[in-house]
């Protein structure tokens, strides 16, 4: 079997990408990575050189290049995570949102239908489903109600997808995924920002008053769902991922600063994001008792593992923050 990943150069692809490698013995692995800001071939250095992987700068909204690379290598399914991710970034400018998670998607559901690929995985997220109040929980069929420019770029392309299916019967599948932590995040995130910042001293920006609620979920806990997913996932369905595992901001800074022996001192509000939703909350039944998926990782145990991991890992987000990864795989693969 061979299996089309995009964004396998970013913080969850090269985890999913990683996990078939060591997981999957007969699955070969093509990474689509347009190598944006966020993408790091170093998040794949351990696997460089295996025979059933290989990485192919191509953007997913290049509908030339896709097609051309699906005539060569054709493959029997796809899972998208290739996106801009970043809310701050999108409220400054959506337009790269619009080209990846929107025009991407498409482009990548016509090169599957016309290449006969077998199954689309479309990898969402769960702020689609808008903000929640104190109370309640995203179901799958709770309405989308995206609130920034990220969000509804994804809702869009779950949109998109879900069409693909009602249209021609294409074998496509929508994952909504709560927020995830774990190694090779992004530093512009907020469990790698905080951890980073303490690791050099440096205050620990925190969003207005700090109770904006999301449900956690370890990295390793969403790739595994995804591949099950894949596997025994129904066609046209939408399945939510999450750990049951809500906490506020506040919340995490707090346990952050206990386990890194820092004073709270370190945390200083910051004017609030805008449009800030409030609250994520995910209803994971449907995954759980259709293909007997649950996460593995504690949050407890997870956490400290991720601390310890930046600290032990200084060099790859030293390298990112100082923006000298960049200049280096610029010079190497030159500017896309
Ligand atoms: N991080 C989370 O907590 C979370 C939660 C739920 C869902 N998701 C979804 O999971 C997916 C992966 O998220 P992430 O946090 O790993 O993102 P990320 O920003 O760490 O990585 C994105 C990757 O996509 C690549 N990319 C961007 N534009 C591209 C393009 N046009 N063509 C090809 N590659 C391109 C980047 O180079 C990068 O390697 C996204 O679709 C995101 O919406 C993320």
């Amino acid at each position: 079997m061979r299996v089309m990943v995009t964004g396998g150069l970013g913080f969850i692809g090269s985890h999913l990408v990683r996990w078939i490698l060591n997981h999957q013995p007969e699955v070969e692995v093509i990474n689509v990575d347009s190598l944006t800001y966020a993408g790091n071939p170093e998040n794949l250095a351990d696997v460089k050189d295996n025979p059933r992987y290989r990485w192919r700068r191509i953007s997913v909204s290049d509908s030339l290049a896709l097609n051309t690379l699906l005539d060569e290598s054709p493959v029997d399914a796809i899972m998208n995570l290739a996106a801009e991710s970043h809310v701050d970034r999108s409220i400054q400018s959506g337009v790269p949102f619009m080209e990846t998670n929107v025009l991407g998607t498409q482009v990548l559901l016509e090169a599957a239908r016309s290449h006969g690929v077998k199954r689309f995985l479309q990898v969402s997220t769960d702020e689609v489903y808008g903000s929640l109040g104190p109370d309640g929980l995203f179901s799958e069929t709770s309405p989308l109600a995206p609130n920034s420019p990220y969000s509804a770029s994804k809702a869009s392309a779950d949109l998109l997808t879900l069409a693909a299916f009602h249209t021609y019967r294409q074998d496509i599948i929508v994952t909504r995924c709560s927020n995830n932590y774990g190694p090779y995040q992004f530093p512009e995130k907020l469990i790698p920002l905080f951890v980073t910042n303490g690791l050099e001293q440096k205050p620990w920006p925190l969003y207005g008053d700090g109770l904006n609620v999301r449900d956690w979920l370890h990295v390793e806990d969403h790739v595994r769902a995804l591949w099950m997913v894949l596997q025994s996932g129904s066609p046209g369905e939408v399945y939510n991922i999450g750990g049951n595992n809500e906490h506020t901001n506040r919340e995490i800074a707090h346990a952050l600063a206990d386990l890194m022996g820092l004073p709270y001192s370190i945390i200083v509000p910051v004017a609030d994001r805008l449009g800030h939703d409030r609250r994520y909350a995910i209803d994971a039944n449907k995954i759980r008792r259709e293909l007997g998926w649950q996460p593995e990782v504690s949050w407890s145990q997870g956490l400290q593992d991720t601390v310890a991991w930046y600290r032990d890992h200084r060099g790859w987000w030293e390298r990112i923050k100082s923006g000298t990864y960049l200049q280096y795989y610029r010079n190497q693969y030159g500017v896309l």
